[in-house]
């Protein structure tokens, strides 16, 4: 019997070094692809997938989402008056009913796998989503509901994939590949942002996960991994054997916004993918080259 997933995380309290000056004040996930901050991408992503509580890891800096995600009474009011019924409804349906977003804190950002296991109270013994928020990808459906159907299939802990050239395993979560249908990887194992000769395969897993409460057995360790930091990877990988683990190729295009290159390429594509802005848009680009 496959439990459903009701429960999604949100690591938001990474440093994002890789954007800086930007992220020095502005928390990396509140940068905005087109109108909208990352971390509401996700919400809505986690909330079309099927997804009832949301939890984020937030940290030192980070209480603008906390804002972000409540009633903003003046704002409101004011495009109340003003008969703004568009821009009060885009405000109004930012945030999650009471009570099902909660707030953990990562006193200090030791890893996305540490990020993780400080919401480990809100999990309680069912399987959960994690999604990072600046991956973003853009698709009809969405990459987590994608996720979801195929779970419901071969249930275990599930990771969203795309294959990277050979010269950019070192960046990445890297599976070693038991059996391959095209669409869902079975994976033996996991290597964390492998050298390019020794990558067990160039697929790469990117920022959205179903995972087993399992993966807590061994994140409660707290072992440092590659790069001095706790890894969810290296979590996820020694449940491998005990709870089945698969990778899947999701539809849709993946953007890194954790560097300046993907996000640049995601607000132009988010723009042209939008009716109100693509054909201006495409006119202006063009007008640049
Ligand atoms: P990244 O690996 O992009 O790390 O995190 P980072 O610290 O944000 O950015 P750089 O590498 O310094 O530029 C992926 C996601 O995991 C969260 C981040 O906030 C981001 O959403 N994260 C990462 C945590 O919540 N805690 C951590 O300790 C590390």
């Amino acid at each position: 019997m496959i439990k459903p997933v009701r429960k999604a995380v949100f690591p938001v309290a990474g440093l994002g070094t890789r954007f800086l000056p930007a992220t020095k004040v502005l928390p990396k996930e509140m940068l905005p692809i087109v109108d909208k901050p990352l971390i509401q991408y996700a919400i809505e992503e986690a909330r079309e997938a099927g997804i009832e509580e949301f939890v984020l890891v937030t940290g030192r800096g980070k209480n603008m989402m906390e804002d972000h995600f409540d009633h903003a009474y003046e704002l409101e009011a004011i495009l109340n008056e003003r008969g703004r019924k568009d821009d009060l409804d885009a405000v109004q349906q930012v945030a999650p009913e009471s009570g099902k977003l909660s707030y953990t804190r990562q006193r200090r950002p030791l890893g996305l796998g540490h990020a993780v296991w400080c919401a480990r109270q809100f999990i309680t013994g069912e399987p959960f989503a994690v999604l990072s928020p600046d991956d973003i990808v853009l698709s009809e459906k969405g990459c987590l509901k994608q996720m979801m159907e195929a779970y419901m299939e071969v249930g275990g802990n599930v990771v969203a994939v795309e294959d990277v050239p050979r010269d950019q395993t070192n960046r990445y979560g890297i599976l070693d590949v038991e059996s391959d249908d095209g669409r869902l990887v079975k994976a033996r194992g996991l290597v964390e942002k492998p050298d390019p000769a020794d990558a067990p395969s160039t697929l790469s897993i990117i920022g959205r996960y179903i995972l087993q409460p399992e993966v807590f057995e061994f994140l409660d360790k707290l072992e440092v991994g590659t790069g001095g930091e706790i890894q969810l990877t290296d979590a996820m990988a020694k449940t491998i054997g005990n709870v089945p683990f698969h990778g899947f190729r999701f539809e849709g295009k993946r953007f890194d916004c954790g560097t300046k290159i993907g996000f640049v390429t995601a607000n132009v594509a988010f723009a042209l993918s939008r009716d109100d802005l693509s054909s201006d848009l495409a006119a202006a680009l063009k007008d640049i080259i």
